[in-house]
């Protein structure tokens, strides 16, 4: 314990989505690499019995083992479904070896990934009993599978209660794996499988610090995160719930009718590329409907972006793939998880606050939040001497372990800075030190967002306005005071949703002419379940249990939007996983509770590299009217007109695609995707963009186009009606999009609906247009 386990806390609290190098070396002098094969055709089947005879017969060459040799104990995995291929431990010769071979496609080396409620539910809309509600529709969500890659879960948890609900549908073939307290006892027809898979982690983390760490190498959760995670998309409806008294109300997942399979990969030092894939790799053929990625890295091309080969392959089978877009926003082209397979998912805030006021000695009150279990509307901390400690080189702003002199903070308030270290723990460091309470002052880059967390002594959490007053006051004066006053919980006072700060955003670094992130979802201050191993602060000091605690973060938004995926898979069984995601962003709010746009963290309206198609709106995206569907096949053309290589198209495809002859059939193809994204230069001055739409709504029908051209723009489209006679009709039209002779750099944003109004119905099917000007 000690060391390791604090750093968690802060990766999971404020890093939650952050990429990281390649695996670090062994000493044996070994690497894991994950090795791609061409998949095996009718002769490779013949000679060997079983993929894993194939995988241990290239590694036995590539040693120069004679055929006695035993190479098993170097291979991890053996992957079919989600790749063909498997991961090992080699030397540099083994891989000089196999990067030769004709079997092998590419060799990368694993990679370390990081991980990145009560009452999101009512706010999303989807209410029990509300008439056409999308829940009552879909039941719910029953007789789906959400697979959730994540760190496992707390089984008792009351959210995985499975009461009501029917076993698992016939063509399960998940398991439920036992391991350090966790047998087949835990599962239940809700939580219907739990695998995990540790080969990668454990080959790539030193024995010295494996020891050091008390984790349980099984399926069960020893970091909350999956627990929270796993319940936000699916988990039942619990009374009473609340984080040691605030935030309290019924707390449920997005699809409490789904059941729910665990993939634990990740563990204290990560999730592992190796272990992920050989999670999908499973869980393709257990037969989930939905798979749930709440961890990533930062962009990486697909090619060689494990999560991306292995969600092509998922996407093949017929499974929805949710990831989270990441935790680097604001800044530009951050969206991680961005191939055009994927949904990938930014955060935004609920209107939920959590009021925990700082009163100057100087009358002058600065907002801040807290969830401090003693935030009781109308109690307030008696005054306070205020402390800020700067100078030294112990990082005392922001209150890193051992840096507060104890002389300098007893029986105080004390400020620190936000940053570097976890949250939570900078409050257990002033109260070891003497403090009294303690106010968490945003720097520049944390702007205004206010991710609050359940401290371990009296807190509460400032915006970068905010405390810049607070420093001004400090440094005015010879006896700085303050008192904390909480205000409780208070629901529908503030605008929301908003984009959070963190949330990654577009462009999309690879591919611009996709727009990511595709929509955003409840990510700050999100409640839901946890376990019973650590507390709500996650820090080893904190004694208290409790049944649900918040967390903030893209990770937190995934499995909201993968929990209406099910809903609606639900509904319509026979719908492609683009069909699934058309109806989500299509039906996307764009505007606030409030009827404005949604803002930026509370400043200017919010851009389509921040927002996507907009905020998920769940009972609209159960009854679209109409979706744009794609199939495998056009990702590959579509793949083809970015100008990949024969290679690269290999690795993300496993196929042996001839682009050229693909695009001589297939002239001016573009994507149908539901969102438009097109760059204009000096020189390419039009952009002509196809779609084709499929009737999902009203048999006889009429669409009449609707257009806000990008500024600077004219926007043309053909035909301006559509009519449709019937159910899954589809029909295409076309637009150009032509500048009107802008000049510079820049972005430009507009939209396309196709609008149907008649008797009580209506339908407005929405794709916003995002320009880039590139004239330098
Ligand atoms: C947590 O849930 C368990 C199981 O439902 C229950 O027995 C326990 O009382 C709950 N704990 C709290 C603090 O509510
Ligand atoms: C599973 O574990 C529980 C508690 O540790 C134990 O009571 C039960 O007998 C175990 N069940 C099986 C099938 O091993
Ligand atoms: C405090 O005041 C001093 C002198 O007036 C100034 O140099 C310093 O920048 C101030 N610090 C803050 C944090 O405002
Ligand atoms: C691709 O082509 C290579 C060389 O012609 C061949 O060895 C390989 O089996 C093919 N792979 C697939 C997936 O068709
Ligand atoms: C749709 O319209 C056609 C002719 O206009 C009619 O024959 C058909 O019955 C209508 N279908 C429905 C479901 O109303």
């Amino acid at each position: 314990m000690g060391l390791l386990v604090l750093f968690l806390a802060l990766v999971f609290f404020v890093g939650i989505l952050v990429g990281a190098g390649p695996s670090a070396e062994s000493d044996e002098g070994l690497r894991t690499y994950v090795v791609q094969l061409h998949p095996r055709g009718r002769m490779v089947r013949s000679v060997y019995p079983s993929e894993m005879e194939r995988h241990l017969s290239l590694l036995r060459e590539a040693a120069g083992l004679t055929y006695d040799g035993d190479p098993s104990s170097r291979l991890l995995y053996s992957y079919r479904s989600a790749m063909s291929g498997f991961a090992a431990r080699l030397s540099e010769a083994e891989l000089d070896a196999l990067r030769r071979s004709k079997d092998v496609i590419s060799v990368r080396p694993d990679v370390q990934y990081q991980l990145q409620t009560t009452y999101s539910y009512k706010f999303l809309g989807l209410e029990t009993g509300s008439e056409g509600g999308a829940w009552m529709e879909s039941r719910y969500g029953r007789a789906t599978i959400i697979g959730v890659l994540d760190t496992g879960v707390w089984p008792e948890s009351p959210s995985f209660d499975d009461h009501g609900i029917p076993p698992a549908p016939r063509r399960w073939k998940g398991t439920c794996q036992e391991g350090q307290y966790f047998n087949s006892s835990n599962c239940n027809r809700k939580l219907i499988g739990a695998r995990f898979f540790i080969k990668g982690h454990h080959v790539a983390s030193s024995p010295s610090s494996a020891e050091d760490v008390s984790e349980y190498v099984s399926p069960r959760d020893s970091h909350g995160h999956g627990t929270h995670t796993s319940s936000t998309a699916a988990g039942v409806s619990v009374p009473m719930a609340s984080v040691l008294g605030l935030g309290a109300g019924v707390a449920r997942g997005m699809a409490p009718g789904a059941h729910i399979a665990i993939y634990k990969v990740c563990w204290f030092n990560g999730c592992y590329s190796s272990d992920i894939l050989a999670a999908m790799d499973v869980a393709i053929r257990d037969g989930v409907d939905v798979l749930s990625l709440s961890l990533g890295g930062f962009p990486i091309p697909l090619f060689a972006d494990s999560i991306a080969i292995g969600s092509f392959r998922a996407m093949e089978s017929g499974i929805s793939v949710i990831c989270a877009a990441g935790n680097n926003g604001p800044i530009p082209n951050s969206v991680a998880n961005e191939a055009p397979w994927i949904l990938t998912v930014g955060a935004s805030t609920l209107d939920r606050k959590f009021p925990a006021i700082v009163q100057l000695g100087n009358g002058k009150f600065l907002y801040g939040e807290s969830m401090f279990p003693g935030n009781r509307h109308g109690k307030a901390l008696k005054e306070l001497e205020v402390v800020y400690v700067t100078g030294g080189d112990r990082g005392s702003e922001y209150c890193f372990k051992g840096s507060l002199p104890r002389e300098k903070v007893r029986g105080k308030m004390v400020v620190c800075d936000r940053g570097i270290n976890g949250r939570t723990e900078k409050g257990q460091v002033v109260k070891e030190a003497g403090g009294a309470a303690m106010i968490l002052a945003n720097t520049e880059i944390n702007r205004e967002e206010d991710s609050v967390d359940v401290h371990i002594l009296p807190a509460t959490s400032i915006g970068y306005s905010e405390s810049i007053l607070l420093k001004a006051y400090i440094n005015s004066t010879r006896q700085a005071k303050a008192r904390i006053i909480f205000g409780g919980t208070v629901i529908g006072k503030n605008r929301a949703p908003e984009v959070a700060s963190f949330s990654a955003r577009g462009p999309s670094l690879n591919n611009p002419s996709i727009l990511k992130p595709d929509l955003i979802a409840p990510g700050v201050n999100i409640i839901a379940a946890w376990p019973q191993n650590l507390g709500p602060s996650v820090l080893p000091e904190d004694p208290r249990r409790t049944n649900f605690s918040v967390m903030s973060g893209t990770s937190m938004a995934c499995p909201h939007v993968s929990g209406i995926a099910s809903i609606i898979r639900s509904s319509h069984p026979k719908w492609s996983p683009a069909a699934i995601k058309s109806a989500m962003m299509t039906t996307a709010d764009i505007t606030d509770r409030s009827g404005k746009a949604i803002t930026d963290n509370g400043a200017k309206p919010a851009g389509l590299f921040a927002t996507g198609a907009g905020q998920v709106n769940p009972t609209r995206a159960i009854n679209p009217g109409l979706i744009y569907d794609i199939k495998p096949n056009d990702y590959i053309t579509h793949l083809c007109t970015l100008g990949y290589q024969a290679s690269e198209m290999l690795a993300i495809t496993h196929r042996n695609i001839s682009c050229k002859s693909i695009l001589a059939k297939n002239r001016g193809f573009t994507l149908n995707y539901p969102t438009i994204s097109v760059t204009l230069t000096a020189k390419t001055r039009q952009k002509r963009i196809k779609r084709e739409v499929t009737n999902v709504g009203e048999p006889n029908s009429t669409y009449s186009v609707e257009v806000g051209a990008p500024e600077g723009t004219k926007v043309r489209v053909k035909p301006r009606r559509l009519v449709f006679d019937r159910i899954n009709k589809r029909l295409r039209y076309r637009v150009w999009i032509i500048s009107k002779g802008r000049r510079g750099n820049g972005f430009s944003e507009g939209h396309l609906s196709w609008v149907y109004q008649s008797g009580g119905i209506s339908y407005t099917v929405r794709s916003p247009i995002s320009v880039t000007w590139k004239h330098k």
